[in-house]
């Protein structure tokens, strides 16, 4: 897959629809990828009966948590992780709605292409002529990082310089990771450390997502089906708005976040590195006629350049290995230049 430096089409972004009465047919998706929408009112405090896991960062974190850890990855592919100390959550989403609320010209300063998709975006993957999905995105590397340039510059809190609020929260989520690592490390059976050495100089990168009020919320979804691609995400999700949905046991289950808390959930290369042990469970939002979203993912990335591969521990135990090594550098280019597909990218690399 070679790499494209520009969009198949021009690029429309999704706020700009926002207040038409019907959306445009680029974003209708076929019947069967359509939604069933409950009829739940913005705001509802009332809690889902089938939701994923809580987990409390405290106990995970002294390793008290190994079987629940296990039971969540093997099961629900996510979790809430409550009680992890992060205290600049809500101010890096209110800067990050700041931003999306900017001039459009202004926002228009940061369009990304997809040479590196760093900066403002509305899709991913550049096949021509493909549905899109009703969602404007900013995504960012942070592990190495973007270059300044690509920062906004206003609203100013998000200014790099002196560590804008972003980057503070994002080096408080790395040290969460670590632990999170340790933990599934330990879930899976094999050395504390394990994770950390097979993912290596580990790389993040960041992607805020925002949903425009959609005025045919029944005919699109604002992300469509996918798993994410990296190891480990961690969604600050919105604290008004639900929207994400994961695929459990067939069904499409809308999670309810809780309060202050950070949903994790398990990327494409923990499932190669876990032999299929642990899923990368696929996901997608709803679109919403009430009321736009924002929610603000931080991706933990294994080094570009190390081969994944299924642990011999685990391949010794359960064995065969079911999925192919590969470089993270290679598997994104999947998602970059496909787009979404479900788990088809995974699936790929299949050995059986
Ligand atoms: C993502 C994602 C979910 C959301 O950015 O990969 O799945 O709720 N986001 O925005
Ligand atoms: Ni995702």
């Amino acid at each position: 897959m070679e790499a494209v430096y520009e969009w198949p089409e021009p690029v429309v972004r999704v706020q700009t629809l926002a207040g038409a009465a019907t959306i445009p047919d680029r974003y209708v998706k076929p019947l069967s990828e359509r939604p069933k929408l409950a009829a739940v009112p913005v705001g509802s405090t009332a809690r889902a009966s089938n939701n994923i896991p809580v987990i409390d960062f405290a106990s995970l974190a002294s390793g008290r948590e190994t079987a629940a850890v296990a039971a969540a990855c093997g099961e629900w592919g996510f979790f809430q992780l409550v009680n992890h100390g992060i205290e600049t959550a809500e101010e890096v989403r209110q800067a990050w709605r700041e931003f999306f609320a900017l001039p459009m010209e202004e926002k228009q300063r940061y369009a990304n292409s997809p040479a590196t998709f760093e900066g403002y975006g509305s899709r991913l993957g550049v096949v021509k002529g493909a549905v899109l999905d009703w969602g404007d995105y900013f995504f960012l590397h942070l592990l190495p990082p973007s270059p300044p340039t690509k920062w906004p510059s206003s609203p100013s809190q998000l200014r790099t310089g002196n560590r804008g609020k972003t980057e503070e929260y994002c080096a408080a989520v790395a040290k969460v990771v670590e632990a999170v690592k340790r933990a599934i490390s330990a879930a899976l059976g094999v050395e504390e450390g394990y994770m950390a050495a097979a993912f290596g100089q580990a790389a993040a990168a960041m992607r805020v997502n925002y949903y425009p009020k959609c005025p045919q919320p029944e005919l699109t979804l604002g992300l469509s089906p996918h798993s994410d691609p990296g190891g480990l995400t961690f969604l600050l999700p919105d604290e008004h708005v639900k929207g994400l949905q994961v695929r459990h046991a067939g069904e499409w289950v809308t999670v309810d976040p809780v309060p202050g808390g950070l949903i994790v959930n398990i990327g494409d290369q923990i499932q190669l590195l876990s032999n299929g042990t642990f899923k990368s469970v696929e996901h997608r939002v709803t679109a919403n006629a009430a009321a736009d979203r924002i929610s603000v993912a931080y991706f933990h990335n294994p080094q570009d350049d190390l081969l994944i591969s299924p642990a011999s521990e685990i391949v010794k135990r359960s064995g065969p290995a079911v999925y192919k090594p590969i470089m993270y550098r290679e598997y994104k280019k999947h998602m970059r230049m496909l787009g979404l597909g479900g788990k088809s990218h995974v699936d790929s690399l299949r050995t059986t």
